[in-house]
């Protein structure tokens, strides 16, 4: 497999040209966060307010019909690059409203169940009832921890969690008994954005399967890094970001089973997303409609189509080659400095390119800001993933995270930063 041209790659992005804190050059580590975005995404975005800007689905106008067409084609690339069909994706703001998408899915089927008011046929999958459970792990980001809680806190449902092994993997030594006949959903994440770890779904779907539990998986951070299919992963719902994979803020997507969606009831209401409209009720539209109320995202569903262009054309398996090879140098590179350590696996199998370390005797914010003195951008905190700091008995982190733009300069820049933290802090072993 030929290499990235990352000199190439970083002339696309105009960002990376900049310089930061007193003319250094930008080492950008902090793209679990937050990608940065080629020119291309950018003059698509640009492109669609010069030249058809305008209210999707809305108005008879040419302006209207070719916001529309590109809406709708930005909707067609995306479903592809995840091997989906076009009318099971639905765009959100991001990827918690996806998640949130989902859990509200429950908790309105149940209430209405309880008021005896109409639902789609197939309902019953999303009724709770007492006693059920929602699983998640111990890994998951508040994204995928709190809409659960909140649903378990509003119904009768137990919300359980698979532990974390010592090592950062997920601990399935009693799968059998988490994931049981009372489990309505596993919801869990494809690629942890704290410790890299990239989990075994195979498993979770024979054993969610096995008890006709759904399984809803969080790809924030495995569709921009690898190949992601919808159908060979054989989850019943996926979600990530638009604006961790190259393309604009504002812009997520859930990907459900098309039996799935047309069995849910809808999450926000209002305009675009109704059959029927009386004083007395209304009726909802097919999805993906159901699920898009209000003037969508067109603007940034285009720019998001760029980036899959983007993407596309270097392969996802290219992408998640060079990232590996960065991950493997970045990991050798750190467990040679005495006094750092690793939250997360330390070897390369199963494992993206979020690299979390604390320092001993640092905090993570000062390593974090001597880092960003020499120029180097990574994130710190506990990664709205407050529970894995937890587990590993950690305040917070240092996180660094690689994509396409960054090469192996970027892993010596952190290695000799979190060296000079060391040293300026006089905590060098
Ligand atoms: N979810 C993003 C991260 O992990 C913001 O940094």
């Amino acid at each position: 497999m030929s290499k990235l041209d990352v000199a190439a790659i970083q002339a696309d992005f105009p960002i990376l040209s900049r310089k930061v804190r007193d003319g250094k050059k930008l080492v950008y580590l902090d793209s679990g966060a937050t990608s940065q975005k080629p020119k291309q995404v950018l003059d698509a975005e640009r492109d669609f307010y010069e030249q058809r800007n305008s209210a999707v689905h809305r108005g008879a106008h040419q302006l209207a019909e070719e916001a529309t067409d590109a809406y709708e084609l930005a909707r067609k690339k995306i479903a592809k690059f995840v091997g989906a069909q076009p009318n099971e994706i639905v765009f959100t703001k991001n990827a918690t409203e996806a998640i949130n998408l989902v859990a509200y899915a429950f908790l309105n089927a149940t209430l209405k169940a309880q008021f005896g008011k109409p639902l789609p046929d197939g309902a019953q999958k999303f009724i709770l009832k007492p006693g059920d459970e929602i699983l998640v792990t111990e890994m998951e980001h508040h994204a995928n921890l709190i809409p659960w809680q909140e649903l378990a806190d509003k119904t009768e449902v137990k919300l359980r969690w698979i532990g974390l092994t010592d090592d950062g993997r997920l601990d399935l030594s009693n799968l059998a008994q988490l994931l049981n006949s009372k489990t309505k959903i596993i919801s869990l994440t494809h690629q942890s954005n704290l410790l890299g770890t990239i989990n075994d779904i195979d498993t979770i779907v024979k054993a969610a399967k096995a008890v006709d539990a759904l399984v809803l998986l969080d790809a924030c951070q495995s569709v921009p890094h690898m190949p992601v299919d919808v159908r060979k992963l054989g989850v019943d719902f996926l979600t990530w970001s638009g604006h961790k994979m190259l393309g604009p803020l504002g812009i997520g997507c859930l990907w459900g089973r098309s039996e799935l969606l047309a069995s849910m009831p809808p999450f926000i209401t209002g305009g675009s997303m109704i059959e029927t409209v009386t004083m007395e009720g209304s009726t909802f539209a097919a999805p993906p409609a159901r699920f898009e109320a209000g003037v969508p995202m067109a603007a940034q569903a285009v720019g998001l189509a760029a980036a899959v262009d983007y993407l596309s054309a270097i392969g996802m398996e290219k992408v998640a080659a060079h990232e590996h090879a960065l991950t493997e140098l970045a990991i050798e590179e750190l467990l040679q400095i005495p006094g750092v350590r690793i939250i997360g696996p330390t070897n390369t199998d199963n494992r993206g390119s979020a690299i979390s370390f604390v320092v001993d005797g640092l905090h993570p914010h000062d390593v974090g800001q001597v880092l960003d003195n020499n120029g180097i951008a990574v994130r710190v905190g506990h990664h709205c993933a407050w529970p894995v700091c937890r587990r590993y008995e950690v305040p917070a982190t240092t996180r660094a995270t690689f994509y396409i733009y960054n090469d192996d300069s970027d892993v010596f820049a952190l290695r000799d930063g979190i060296i000079a933290a060391q040293k300026f802090f006089g905590v060098s072993k």
